[in-house]
């Protein structure tokens, strides 16, 4: 496993070598110094044909559909056309490889979803529109939530704008079926267990769960942080802590990972995150724990909060925020985009857009004071909990938010592995954790 890891370290390093060597990544053109592009301007500049700007990212379910239209339509009001690349694949799987490989052959989209601690990997070669004439005349630094702000920067540089703000935490579930057999949302695990007891007397699954590997891991991040609160969290997937990888509090996880299996439809099968919120929605199953977008695609199926489905945290996450910020990125190329790339810049962090998108999308505005007036009670929590800030906030591995693609990768792998294989032992999967950790953490330090 080590060597295998160790394989995959030496990839990154050959194919960010590559990258270097390569024509397509010589340092591109210094862009031009003159301030942000204004609306108007390229609006006029761009006569009927107009600009348009090739935009990757994964949003293809109902909801997140919805969300993509709200930004397709604020861009062709400025007469800026969106041509839309969307990759199938839950939390981006497919798309992350589609955009290193476009990248690679240089053809950069001009526009892409490209969430968290990779931009820094992509800004270090030079690759990334550097968004500061934007974010200084829009006030990004005063209006953005302080973690949102400085996701974004790169060594002084904002590389991206920012979308919107997911909550992993939730436990959506369906109220026709807690009304009909009077049970309330459990808060703590042996609530749990008892409502999981009365919902499979009553011939329904009680947690719905799909066997793909960000999905379980999802899962398991929401226990960890159940089990521990953001500080642990953060040694274990920020820090990368070998020693923490042997700590109890990962054992107890790892045990409730497996124990839930018994309240899951199994064998657990691998299906699209889409097909297992239906299972909740269609009363198959009793409980979901998903990120909020799973709420934007229940509202677009004509269900809402409080009436057909409930969202709680997932038992002993309340006070915390597992959180994933949804950021577009601009690919600089000779910067012949940059007006138009500015502009959607600047759309992204209106405040019609972070309200109407983030309605959309089951997320929160990035701003710190946005408009609450059409947030649902989930949204409204979801807030109230990221505002109390970072000491509340866990940072989502799964979502790319708390380390590098190739730790959080193999580290997904192997919860997979664990999740799978009943045989597996608990302190097999930390000390093969821990040596990932040592030989991935990005200080290379062996505790
Ligand atoms: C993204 C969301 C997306 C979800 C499901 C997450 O990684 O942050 O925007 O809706 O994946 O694909």
């Amino acid at each position: 496993m080590i060597g295998e890891v160790k394989l995959r370290a030496a990839g990154v390093v050959y194919v960010l070598a590559l990258a270097l060597l390569s024509p397509a990544f010589a340092a591109p053109p210094v862009a031009p110094a003159t301030p942000a592009a204004s609306v108007a301007s390229v609006a006029s500049a761009a006569g009927n044909t107009g600009p348009s700007l090739q935009v990757l990212h994964w949003w293809t379910s109902a909801g997140e559909r919805k969300a993509v239209g709200v930004l397709i339509n604020k861009l062709a009001e400025q007469n800026i056309q969106w041509r839309d690349f969307a990759i199938p694949g839950g939390a981006g799987i497919g798309a992350g490889k589609v955009l290193k490989s476009m990248v690679l052959a240089g053809h950069a989209p001009e526009v892409t979803q490209l969430n968290g601690v990779i931009f820094g990997e992509w800004a270090d070669l030079g690759l990334l529109l550097e968004l500061d004439n934007v974010a200084v005349q829009g006030n990004w630094q005063k209006l953005l939530f302080p973690t949102a702000w400085s996701l974004l920067n790169n060594h002084g540089h904002v590389v991206a704008a920012p979308l919107g703000i997911h909550r992993i935490n939730n436990l959506y579930y369906n109220i026709a079926i807690f009304n009909r057999l009077g049970l309330r949302a459990p808060r703590t695990w042996d609530e749990f267990e008892q409502v999981a007891v009365k919902l499979k007397q009553a011939g329904i699954t009680p947690l719905a769960q799909s066997s793909e590997s960000w999905q379980v891991a999802t899962l398991f991040e929401t226990l960890v942080l159940a089990e521990s609160g953001p500080a642990y969290y953060r040694e274990l997937f920020v820090d990368l802590s070998p020693r923490a990888f042997a700590d109890a509090r990962l054992l107890h996880a790892l045990k409730r990972l497996r124990s839930l299996k018994q309240v899951m439809q199994l064998p657990v099968k691998e299906r699209p995150w889409t097909e297992v919120a239906h299972q909740l929605a269609d009363g198959e199953a009793g409980m979901f724990v998903m990120g909020d977008w799973a709420k934007g695609d229940f509202n677009a199926w004509g269900l809402n909060a409080d009436q057909q489905f409930g969202c709680a945290a997932v038992p002993g996450t309340a006070d915390y925020h597992l959180y994933s910020i949804d950021t577009l990125a601009m690919f600089a190329d000779d910067y012949s985009h940059q007006p138009a790339q500015e502009v959607l810049a600047q759309i992204a962090m209106s405040p019609a857009v972070q309200s109407d998108y983030n309605k959309f999308k089951g997320a929160i505005p990035v701003w710190r004071a946005p408009d609450t007036s059409k947030m649902d009670s989930c949204s409204l929590n979801s807030w109230r909990t990221f505002g109390k800030g970072a000491a509340f906030q866990a940072p989502s591995l799964v979502h790319r938010m708390a380390t590098d693609e190739t730790t959080k990768d193999a580290i997904v792998a192997e919860l997979r592995r664990f999740f799978v294989d009943d045989q597996m032992p608990e302190a097999e999967v930390q000390r093969k954790l821990a040596a990932i950790a040592r030989a991935l953490s990005r200080t290379g330090k062996v505790e």
